[in-house]
Protein backbone atom coordinates (compact mmCIF):
# COMPACT_ATOMS: atom_id res chain seq x y z
CA UNK A 1 0.00 0.00 0.00
CA UNK A 2 1.02 3.56 -1.27
CA UNK A 3 1.92 6.22 1.75
CA UNK A 4 -0.72 8.29 0.12
CA UNK A 5 -3.39 5.09 0.37
CA UNK A 6 -2.75 4.39 3.71
CA UNK A 7 -3.08 8.23 4.59
CA UNK A 8 -6.57 8.85 2.58
CA UNK A 9 -9.70 7.82 5.14
CA UNK A 10 -12.71 5.71 3.53
CA UNK A 11 -14.68 8.96 1.49
CA UNK A 12 -17.70 8.62 -0.26
CA UNK A 13 -18.30 8.51 -3.67
CA UNK A 14 -20.85 10.73 -4.10
CA UNK A 15 -20.55 14.32 -4.86
CA UNK A 16 -20.66 16.82 -1.90
CA UNK A 17 -24.19 18.23 -0.75
CA UNK A 18 -24.25 21.77 -1.14
CA UNK A 19 -27.33 22.20 1.28
CA UNK A 20 -27.31 22.90 4.62
CA UNK A 21 -29.55 20.27 5.69
CA UNK A 22 -27.46 17.21 7.65
CA UNK A 23 -30.02 14.80 7.87
CA UNK A 24 -28.98 13.04 4.60
CA UNK A 25 -25.39 13.51 4.90
CA UNK A 26 -23.04 10.71 4.28
CA UNK A 27 -21.83 9.49 7.71
CA UNK A 28 -18.56 8.27 6.40
CA UNK A 29 -15.53 10.31 5.32
CA UNK A 30 -13.42 13.33 6.46
CA UNK A 31 -15.74 16.56 6.40
CA UNK A 32 -12.35 18.96 6.15
CA UNK A 33 -9.04 17.47 5.87
CA UNK A 34 -5.74 18.79 5.22
CA UNK A 35 -2.76 17.39 2.83
CA UNK A 36 1.10 18.06 3.71
CA UNK A 37 0.17 21.97 4.89
CA UNK A 38 3.01 24.13 5.30
CA UNK A 39 2.33 27.60 6.21
CA UNK A 40 5.78 29.96 6.35
CA UNK A 41 5.36 33.89 7.42
CA UNK A 42 8.60 36.13 6.48
CA UNK A 43 12.39 35.00 5.00
CA UNK A 44 15.31 34.24 6.05
CA UNK A 45 16.36 34.61 9.63
CA UNK A 46 13.22 35.99 10.63
CA UNK A 47 11.13 33.06 8.71
CA UNK A 48 8.28 31.62 10.95
CA UNK A 49 6.63 28.16 9.84
CA UNK A 50 3.21 29.02 11.42
CA UNK A 51 2.07 25.00 10.38
CA UNK A 52 5.15 22.50 9.20
CA UNK A 53 3.60 19.55 7.31
CA UNK A 54 0.26 19.22 8.78
CA UNK A 55 -2.13 16.24 7.78
CA UNK A 56 -5.21 15.86 9.75
CA UNK A 57 -8.85 14.70 8.84
CA UNK A 58 -12.11 15.97 10.50
CA UNK A 59 -14.69 12.95 10.02
CA UNK A 60 -18.01 14.22 9.36
CA UNK A 61 -20.68 13.93 12.59
CA UNK A 62 -17.72 14.59 15.21
CA UNK A 63 -16.98 17.72 17.06
CA UNK A 64 -12.79 17.98 17.69
CA UNK A 65 -11.40 20.29 19.67
CA UNK A 66 -7.62 21.32 18.87
CA UNK A 67 -5.24 22.38 21.10
CA UNK A 68 -1.81 24.32 21.57
CA UNK A 69 0.35 26.75 22.98
CA UNK A 70 -0.56 29.90 22.12
CA UNK A 71 1.27 30.46 18.44
CA UNK A 72 1.13 26.91 17.89
CA UNK A 73 -0.26 27.92 14.71
CA UNK A 74 -3.97 26.55 15.67
CA UNK A 75 -5.81 30.33 14.03
CA UNK A 76 -3.35 29.55 11.11
CA UNK A 77 -4.97 25.94 10.57
CA UNK A 78 -8.50 27.25 10.55
CA UNK A 79 -8.03 30.05 8.58
CA UNK A 80 -6.93 27.59 6.15
CA UNK A 81 -9.19 24.86 6.46
CA UNK A 82 -12.10 27.22 6.71
CA UNK A 83 -10.43 29.20 2.95
CA UNK A 84 -9.49 32.30 4.91
CA UNK A 85 -6.23 32.03 4.28
CA UNK A 86 -3.71 30.56 1.75
CA UNK A 87 -1.10 27.63 2.89
CA UNK A 88 2.25 28.31 1.28
CA UNK A 89 2.26 24.41 0.43
CA UNK A 90 -0.22 21.16 0.48
CA UNK A 91 -3.85 20.99 0.12
CA UNK A 92 -6.84 21.49 2.25
CA UNK A 93 -10.56 19.40 0.98
CA UNK A 94 -13.72 20.07 2.25
CA UNK A 95 -15.48 17.00 1.81
CA UNK A 96 -14.57 16.06 -1.40
CA UNK A 97 -13.51 19.85 -2.75
CA UNK A 98 -9.94 20.74 -2.88
CA UNK A 99 -10.31 24.21 -2.09
CA UNK A 100 -6.73 25.50 -3.26
CA UNK A 101 -7.32 26.06 -7.42
CA UNK A 102 -11.13 27.57 -6.24
CA UNK A 103 -11.78 31.16 -8.21
CA UNK A 104 -12.82 33.66 -5.38
CA UNK A 105 -16.30 33.55 -6.43
CA UNK A 106 -16.39 29.76 -5.97
CA UNK A 107 -14.30 30.19 -2.94
CA UNK A 108 -17.02 32.48 -1.89
CA UNK A 109 -19.92 30.49 -2.34
CA UNK A 110 -18.24 27.62 -0.75
CA UNK A 111 -17.86 29.75 2.55
CA UNK A 112 -21.09 31.38 2.49
CA UNK A 113 -23.13 27.71 1.93
CA UNK A 114 -21.15 25.27 3.55
CA UNK A 115 -19.11 26.57 6.71
CA UNK A 116 -19.65 28.49 9.51
CA UNK A 117 -17.42 30.56 11.03
CA UNK A 118 -16.69 32.02 14.75
CA UNK A 119 -13.79 33.97 14.94
CA UNK A 120 -11.19 34.75 17.80
CA UNK A 121 -12.29 38.40 17.29
CA UNK A 122 -15.79 37.95 16.36
CA UNK A 123 -16.20 39.94 13.11
CA UNK A 124 -19.85 41.56 13.83
CA UNK A 125 -20.57 43.50 11.12
CA UNK A 126 -21.13 47.25 13.79
CA UNK A 127 -23.53 48.74 12.10
CA UNK A 128 -26.48 46.20 12.37
CA UNK A 129 -28.38 44.70 15.15
CA UNK A 130 -27.56 41.37 16.82
CA UNK A 131 -30.43 39.51 14.97
CA UNK A 132 -29.33 40.92 11.53
CA UNK A 133 -25.54 39.48 12.32
CA UNK A 134 -27.56 36.60 12.76
CA UNK A 135 -29.97 36.52 9.80
CA UNK A 136 -26.79 37.97 7.60
CA UNK A 137 -25.13 34.87 6.10
CA UNK A 138 -28.73 33.54 5.65
CA UNK A 139 -29.82 36.31 4.04
CA UNK A 140 -26.70 36.96 1.68
CA UNK A 141 -27.19 33.33 0.81
CA UNK A 142 -31.37 34.20 -0.26
CA UNK A 143 -32.58 31.02 2.27
CA UNK A 144 -34.26 31.91 5.50
CA UNK A 145 -33.11 29.99 8.53
CA UNK A 146 -35.22 27.05 9.97
CA UNK A 147 -37.34 29.47 12.71
CA UNK A 148 -37.65 26.49 15.21
CA UNK A 149 -33.65 25.89 15.06
CA UNK A 150 -33.16 29.77 14.93
CA UNK A 151 -35.39 30.02 17.92
CA UNK A 152 -33.52 27.36 20.22
CA UNK A 153 -30.37 28.93 19.23
CA UNK A 154 -31.08 32.41 20.50
CA UNK A 155 -32.93 30.76 23.71
CA UNK A 156 -30.30 28.19 24.51
CA UNK A 157 -27.64 31.55 24.11
CA UNK A 158 -29.59 33.58 25.88
CA UNK A 159 -30.15 36.11 23.12
CA UNK A 160 -33.81 37.33 23.22
CA UNK A 161 -33.27 40.16 24.97
CA UNK A 162 -30.66 41.88 22.79
CA UNK A 163 -31.42 40.76 19.42
CA UNK A 164 -32.27 44.66 18.73
CA UNK A 165 -29.08 45.71 20.50
CA UNK A 166 -25.73 46.63 18.19
CA UNK A 167 -22.46 45.19 18.79
CA UNK A 168 -21.31 47.60 20.22
CA UNK A 169 -23.92 47.79 22.82
CA UNK A 170 -23.33 44.23 23.62
CA UNK A 171 -20.73 42.92 26.47
CA UNK A 172 -17.54 40.66 25.23
CA UNK A 173 -19.28 37.81 25.91
CA UNK A 174 -22.78 38.71 24.32
CA UNK A 175 -20.82 39.66 21.16
CA UNK A 176 -19.08 36.22 21.13
CA UNK A 177 -22.97 34.31 22.17
CA UNK A 178 -24.32 36.26 18.74
CA UNK A 179 -21.32 35.15 16.81
CA UNK A 180 -21.74 32.02 17.77
CA UNK A 181 -25.35 32.14 16.87
CA UNK A 182 -24.51 33.28 13.31
CA UNK A 183 -22.25 30.21 12.74
CA UNK A 184 -24.94 27.85 14.42
CA UNK A 185 -28.20 29.57 12.34
CA UNK A 186 -27.56 28.56 8.48
CA UNK A 187 -26.93 24.77 9.74
CA UNK A 188 -23.90 24.80 8.11
CA UNK A 189 -21.93 20.92 7.33
CA UNK A 190 -18.92 22.33 9.17
CA UNK A 191 -18.81 24.93 11.85
CA UNK A 192 -15.03 26.75 12.68
CA UNK A 193 -14.84 27.95 16.12
CA UNK A 194 -11.80 30.05 17.26
CA UNK A 195 -11.93 29.74 21.06
CA UNK A 196 -15.31 30.21 21.15
CA UNK A 197 -15.89 30.27 24.48
CA UNK A 198 -12.66 32.59 25.51
CA UNK A 199 -14.37 35.25 26.37
CA UNK A 200 -17.46 33.13 28.40
CA UNK A 201 -17.97 32.72 32.05
CA UNK A 202 -18.40 28.90 33.04
CA UNK A 203 -22.52 28.86 32.56
CA UNK A 204 -22.38 30.63 28.72
CA UNK A 205 -19.59 28.66 28.18
CA UNK A 206 -21.17 26.04 28.59
CA UNK A 207 -24.69 27.10 26.92
CA UNK A 208 -21.91 27.93 23.69
CA UNK A 209 -20.71 24.35 23.85
CA UNK A 210 -23.59 22.04 24.74
CA UNK A 211 -25.55 23.75 21.78
CA UNK A 212 -22.68 22.90 19.24
CA UNK A 213 -22.58 19.49 20.62
CA UNK A 214 -26.13 19.55 19.88
CA UNK A 215 -25.26 20.32 15.99
CA UNK A 216 -23.43 17.04 15.85
CA UNK A 217 -25.38 15.05 17.55
CA UNK A 218 -29.22 16.39 16.78
CA UNK A 219 -28.44 17.63 13.18
CA UNK A 220 -25.24 15.36 11.84
CA UNK A 221 -23.05 18.51 11.69
CA UNK A 222 -19.04 18.80 11.74
CA UNK A 223 -17.59 21.14 14.95
CA UNK A 224 -14.21 22.28 15.26
CA UNK A 225 -13.09 24.14 17.96
CA UNK A 226 -9.49 25.67 19.60
CA UNK A 227 -9.88 25.88 22.93
CA UNK A 228 -7.03 26.65 25.81
CA UNK A 229 -10.01 25.19 28.11
CA UNK A 230 -9.99 21.24 29.04
CA UNK A 231 -13.23 21.36 30.54
CA UNK A 232 -14.27 22.94 26.69
CA UNK A 233 -12.30 20.05 24.88
CA UNK A 234 -14.09 17.72 27.26
CA UNK A 235 -17.35 18.42 24.73
CA UNK A 236 -15.64 16.84 22.03
CA UNK A 237 -15.08 13.54 20.49
CA UNK A 238 -11.60 13.74 19.74
CA UNK A 239 -8.87 16.50 21.08
CA UNK A 240 -5.95 17.22 18.58
CA UNK A 241 -3.05 18.83 20.45
CA UNK A 242 -0.58 21.12 18.20
CA UNK A 243 2.64 22.37 18.79
CA UNK A 244 5.63 24.40 16.91
CA UNK A 245 2.93 24.10 13.78
CA UNK A 246 3.04 20.11 13.88
CA UNK A 247 0.22 17.80 15.07
CA UNK A 248 1.84 16.10 18.50
CA UNK A 249 -0.65 13.88 19.87
CA UNK A 250 -4.39 13.00 19.80
CA UNK A 251 -7.08 12.01 22.44
CA UNK A 252 -10.10 10.21 21.66
CA UNK A 253 -13.23 10.34 24.17
CA UNK A 254 -11.85 13.47 26.63
CA UNK A 255 -12.21 14.29 29.77
CA UNK A 256 -11.26 17.58 31.52
CA UNK A 257 -8.88 15.38 33.66
CA UNK A 258 -7.44 13.39 30.24
CA UNK A 259 -7.13 16.47 28.91
CA UNK A 260 -5.24 18.21 31.46
CA UNK A 261 -2.54 15.44 32.01
CA UNK A 262 -1.88 15.39 28.54
CA UNK A 263 -1.21 18.82 28.51
CA UNK A 264 0.88 18.63 31.45
CA UNK A 265 2.66 15.77 29.31
CA UNK A 266 3.30 17.51 26.46
CA UNK A 267 4.29 20.76 28.40
CA UNK A 268 7.23 18.62 29.87
CA UNK A 269 8.38 17.33 26.59
CA UNK A 270 8.43 20.97 25.03
CA UNK A 271 10.31 22.00 28.01
CA UNK A 272 12.90 18.72 28.01
CA UNK A 273 13.59 18.76 24.21
CA UNK A 274 14.44 22.85 24.99
CA UNK A 275 16.48 21.90 27.45
CA UNK A 276 18.76 19.46 25.49
CA UNK A 277 18.41 22.13 22.39
CA UNK A 278 20.24 25.18 24.80
CA UNK A 279 22.67 22.12 26.01
CA UNK A 280 24.02 21.04 22.63
CA UNK A 281 23.92 24.60 21.40
CA UNK A 282 26.06 25.96 24.39
CA UNK A 283 28.98 22.39 24.09
N1 LIG B 1 0.50 37.67 9.66
C1 LIG B 1 1.53 37.09 10.29
N2 LIG B 1 2.81 37.44 10.04
C2 LIG B 1 3.83 36.83 10.66
N3 LIG B 1 3.70 35.84 11.55
C3 LIG B 1 2.45 35.44 11.85
C4 LIG B 1 1.29 36.03 11.24
N4 LIG B 1 0.19 35.42 11.72
C5 LIG B 1 0.64 34.49 12.59
N5 LIG B 1 1.99 34.49 12.66
C6 LIG B 1 2.83 33.60 13.48
O1 LIG B 1 2.46 32.27 13.21
C7 LIG B 1 2.47 31.48 14.40
C8 LIG B 1 1.12 30.81 14.59
O2 LIG B 1 0.12 31.80 14.85
P1 LIG B 1 -1.39 31.44 15.20
O3 LIG B 1 -2.15 32.70 15.23
O4 LIG B 1 -1.84 30.38 14.27
O5 LIG B 1 -1.21 30.82 16.67
P2 LIG B 1 -2.33 30.29 17.68
O6 LIG B 1 -1.96 28.89 18.03
O7 LIG B 1 -3.68 30.54 17.15
O8 LIG B 1 -2.06 31.20 18.98
P3 LIG B 1 -3.10 31.82 20.07
O9 LIG B 1 -3.41 30.70 21.02
O10 LIG B 1 -2.28 32.88 20.72
O11 LIG B 1 -4.28 32.36 19.34
C9 LIG B 1 2.87 32.44 15.52
O12 LIG B 1 4.25 32.28 15.76
C10 LIG B 1 2.57 33.80 14.96
O13 LIG B 1 3.42 34.77 15.50
MG1 LIG C 1 -5.26 31.83 17.73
Amino acid sequence: MSSDEKDAAPRSSNAEPTTASGADRDEKGAAARAQSLSKLYGAGDTQVAALSDVSVEFARGEFTAIMGPSGSGKSTLMHCLAGLDDATSGSVFLGDTELTGLSDKEMTRLRRDRIGFVFQSFNLVPTLTALENITLPSAIAGRSPDEKWLKEVLSRLGLQERLGHRPGELSGGQQQRVACARALASQPEIIFGDEPTGNLDSQSSAEVLSILRAAVDEFGQTVVIVTHDPRAAAYADRVVFLADGRIVDELRGPSAESVLDRMKRLDTAAKQSAATASESENG
